[in-house]
């Protein structure tokens, strides 16, 4: 039986987010109606996350002592077991690995999940080579002169070249001919997160639409793991950035057969626990390429999805109420309660504390809901709110949910 405490008392439930953006906000926010205390960490202070929470702690997440000093502060003992959920890639994970080997936090859902997914590399190999999963054809690279020679041995045009320490599309390019290499490489290295040159480069697989495939990774009433899957997610990429997602997207049984087979066998196997540790629970965003009946892995995050934010109007329990469900070994329902769309509000602008005009034009749209994510600082392609819209026809759904969006302008104050 899990039992629950009362924040701010010896007896909390404990849980830390390393990362405290848009989605720790809300997985926060969950945690928080169900009375955990809740610690919110980022790299700067008063982050969306930090917003919510009981308590805040700002450190770079990526450096292992401060990593360290900050779990171990915590004072993480058998009697004040804490729950560390990593919400961003960019963290000493193999630190986290030794914290949670020595018994000091339990990471979600395992400290190695959130190694192998923080790094093309990781994942790719094991989702490719170890599982037999399909994936587009790849190689990695550490140098202008290798990339060239992959795309000219194996890979062909077109191919997209990402760094392997990316995400959201930074650093990623697509390269149409031999005229595009170099500055594809260029552009990956200026990219990718600091001190890391190695590149992957992937054959563009001609797919007919794209999904996420929230999968979650929960207690049954027999304290067995159970997989539950939510209606796939359609999406929209914009230079590998997401602009718009909708929820259910129509799929061919087969094909929907398939991707649940392949987001079963990923996450059982990032969700395995080290030999005498408890396995790893929660909810995962598997990315998939659907062509026909052809289903292809794309990537994965053992974490709530940035596409997943519709489920906020679509599903009873949304993908970060699971997540904080399924963590605390708590049951879970993916049901879906109505169609909807997901359209992101950027910042168009770089300044501090921007204003946001036409909030009320955007609400005047029937059947919306927005979300703006407090993020003090704006920038032109950051992402600073979310408009949600749902109706039985999806492709309503859609269009007032972009027109919600585009209502919204922040502006410099
Ligand atoms: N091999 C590929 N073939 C076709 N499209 C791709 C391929 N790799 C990436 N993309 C497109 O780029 C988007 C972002 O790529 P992804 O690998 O998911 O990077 P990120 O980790 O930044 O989200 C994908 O959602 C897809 O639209
Ligand atoms: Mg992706």
């Amino acid at each position: 039986m899990t039992t629950l405490g009362t924040p701010l008392t010896p007896q909390a439930t404990r849980v830390m987010l390393l990362g405290s953006g848009e989605l720790g906000k809300e997985v926060l926010i969950a945690l928080q109606r169900l009375g955990v205390e809740t610690i919110a960490v980022d790299r700067y202070e008063n982050a969306p996350g930090q917003q919510v929470a009981h308590h805040a702690r700002t450190i770079t997440m990526s450096d292992p002592a401060q990593l360290k000093a900050l779990i171990e502060a915590e004072g993480a003992s058998p009697e004040r077991p804490l729950l560390v959920v990593p919400e961003i890639e960019a963290i000493a994970t193999t630190m986290l690995e030794a914290l949670e080997a020595a018994g000091v936090a339990r990471v979600v859902p395992t400290a190695r999940a959130a190694r192998l997914t923080m790094d093309r590399e990781g994942i790719r190999r094991l989702a490719a080579e170890t599982l037999g999963l399909p994936t587009s054809a790849y190689v990695f690279a550490d140098t202008l002169a290798e990339l060239r020679a992959a795309i000219d041995s194996s890979i062909g045009y077109p191919c997209i070249v990402k760094p392997v320490m990316s995400s959201s599309g930074k650093g990623q390019s697509r390269i149409d001919g031999p005229a595009d290499v170099a500055r594809a490489w260029d552009h990956a290295m200026a990219g990718g997160r600091v001190g890391h040159g190695r590149i992957i480069v992937e054959g563009v697989i001609e797919f007919d639409y794209e999904i996420t495939l929230l999968t979650v990774r929960a207690l049954g009433a027999d304290g067995e793991v159970e997989t539950h899957f939510c209606d796939p997610i359609g999406h929209v990429q914009v230079s590998g950035d997401y602009v718009e997602s909708w929820q259910p997207h129509a799929m061919h049984p087969r094909a929907l057969q398939r991707a649940r087979e392949i987001a079963a066998t990923v996450t059982a196997n990032l969700g395995q626990a080290p030999a005498g540790r408890p396995q790893g629970l929660g909810l995962f965003g598997v990315e998939l390429f659907v062509k026909g009946e052809q289903v292809w892995f794309s990537e994965v995050s053992p974490r709530p999805h940035d596409t997943g934010m519709v489920t906020m109007v679509t599903q009873w329990q949304n993908e970060f109420e699971l997540h904080a469900r399924a963590i605390l070994g708590l049951p879970v329902d993916t049901a879906l309660k109505i169609p909807g769309a997901s359209a992101v509000i950027y910042g168009g602008v770089d300044a501090v504390g921007v204003v946001f005009d036409g909030v009320a034009r955007a609400l005047r749209v029937p059947q919306t809901e927005l979300r703006l994510f407090g993020k003090l600082e704006s920038y032109v392609k950051r992402r600073m709110g979310v408009a949600l819209a749902y109706d039985a026809d999806i492709d309503v759904a859609r269009v007032r949910a972009k027109q919600a969006a585009a209502c919204v302008v922040p502006r410099a104050a």
